[in-house]
């Protein structure tokens, strides 16, 4: 069976898609069936760039994850077949377009227990974070505010607040960096005053990969009546997300660090809080009545995604959801955790003289920072890639972490759902070889 466009004979209103354009290519790709015998490294046979590339060891997921074949299909057969102008059009094509788009919305707020109507599409973590920033912040926060933020944050989710600050004259707090690697959560009481506003925090670190109690933390913020935001641009892709659990108001990520295409992503927002927010951008779509000197607009989440939106890559994101759906994240997560620890214990035990950052305990996120001795990140990074490594060096846009760590930079593996113990031992094998040509520097 495959989507075909059949034109709509029974009146615009029923003109729907009989069958849910992403779960028929799902169903004609066979992959029920073929989910039932997972390993990695059947996963990766699911990812062409992989699976054309035996030699390649990916090891930035967290920077951008490869994309398995469904979602390259879907993309490209919303394109071949389905493309249209969404919400706008009377015929029978772009309702189908119209409805994909909005099954697509279903989809995300089914796989983070949300609300469809709370799901904002957007570009990308970035894009939700500042749009927080500047629909809340600008509006909300005055000097004698203050926003609370952590010392391991990324830049997307430190640059927004200065600017919000910079006009607002509000002023920013960290919950330090404990020795750990994880928050030093004892500094909440001090910290946490009926000045601060808003808290926003990430929930897995990009650096670390510490996991942080999230919920805990919202708990304390709503007790001063302050706003929580949370940066899940290294959770959802990689474990079970419940919003309701985390207690937060918002919840951010990108869609192509989890399998999706680039250019969309997604903000969460509680429909209390995001029904209060002013307009972020301004133009089509988000509007209820528009005179030449003035308009009144749509209610959320209409209000928020101005201008045509990124179709096919919202409908792509619903297909890489599916795909991880049928992996089931907790399978996702515990892979992650159990192939964290291994690297781990190999680096510890094989390699002394590299230096690991992050906490040591299990639960902790498949993200490993390392320098070796004084030899800068780039150059080991450069080095891996001469075995077919391909690790991230720099300071993963966590500038302010970096510094307390005492590093200016550090290399980076990440690991993901086609990430098999084999490039695990490649890695660690390849460090060795870069580490003996390092010696007489070390
Ligand atoms: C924790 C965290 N927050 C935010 C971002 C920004 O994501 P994007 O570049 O997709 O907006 C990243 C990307 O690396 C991240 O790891």
């Amino acid at each position: 069976m495959s989507f075909r466009w059949v034109p709509d004979r029974r009146g615009l209103n029923e003109g729907r898609v009989n069958e849910p354009f992403i779960l028929t290519i799902l169903s004609e790709m066979r992959y029920p069936e073929r989910m039932a015998i997972v390993t990695p490294q059947v996963i990766r046979q699911d990812f062409p760039l992989l699976a054309q590339h035996p030699d390649l060891v990916y090891l930035n997921s967290a920077a951008t994850s490869q994309k398995p074949e469904v979602v390259i299909e879907t993309v490209s057969r919303y394109y071949r077949e389905l493309n249209a102008s969404i919400h706008r059009g009377a015929y029978t094509l772009s309702v189908q377009a119209s409805e994909a788009y909005e099954n697509a919305r279903r989809t995300l707020a089914g796989f983070i227990g949300a609300d469809e109507h709370e799901i904002i599409f957007v570009r990308n973590t970035t894009e939700a974070l500042n749009l927080v920033a500047y629909a809340w912040g600008l509006n909300n926060l005055r000097a004698g505010d203050e926003i609370l933020l952590t010392e391991m944050e990324h830049h997307a989710n430190l640059v927004p607040w200065h600017l919000v600050c910079e006009r607002t004259g509000a002023k920013i707090k960290a919950i330090p960096l404990g020795s750990d690697g994880r928050l030093d959560l004892n500094t909440l009481e001090t910290l946490l005053t009926e000045r601060v506003r808003l808290v926003s925090v990430t929930h897995i670190s990009n650096v670390l990969g510490t996991v942080n109690p999230v919920a805990q933390i919202a708990r304390a913020a709503r007790a001063v009546g302050a706003l929580v935001v949370v940066d899940g641009a290294q959770s959802a892709p990689h474990m079970p997300v419940d919003v309701q659990a985390l207690g937060a108001d918002f919840y951010a990520f990108s869609g192509h660090k989890m399998c999706g295409p680039t250019g969309v992503g997604v903000l969460w927002g509680r429909y209390e809080v995001l029904e209060t927010l002013a307009p972020f951008l301004g133009g089509g779509s988000m509007i209820r009545e528009v005179f030449v000197d003035r308009s009144t607009y749509a209610q959320p989440p209409q209000r928020l995604e101005a201008g045509t939106p990124a179709v096919a890559e919202a409908i792509g994101l619903a297909a890489a959801v599916e795909y991880l759906k049928k992996l089931g994240m907790d399978r996702v997560w515990q892979h992650e955790l159990e192939l964290t620890a291994y690297a781990l214990k190999r680096l510890d035990d094989e390699l002394p003289e590299v230096r690991t950052f992050g906490p040591r305990d299990s639960d902790r996120a498949g993200v490993i920072p390392f320098v070796l001795g004084g030899i800068h990140a780039h150059d080991v990074a450069t080095a891996l890639d001469q075995y077919g490594i391909a690790v991230r060096a720099g300071h993963h846009c966590a500038q302010p972490l970096h510094r307390k760590l005492g590093v200016a930079a550090t290399s980076r593996a990440s690991f993901y759902v086609y990430t098999t113990h084999e490039d695990i031992d490649r890695f660690i094998e390849a460090l060795k070889k870069v580490r003996d040509f390092f010696k007489d520097w070390l």
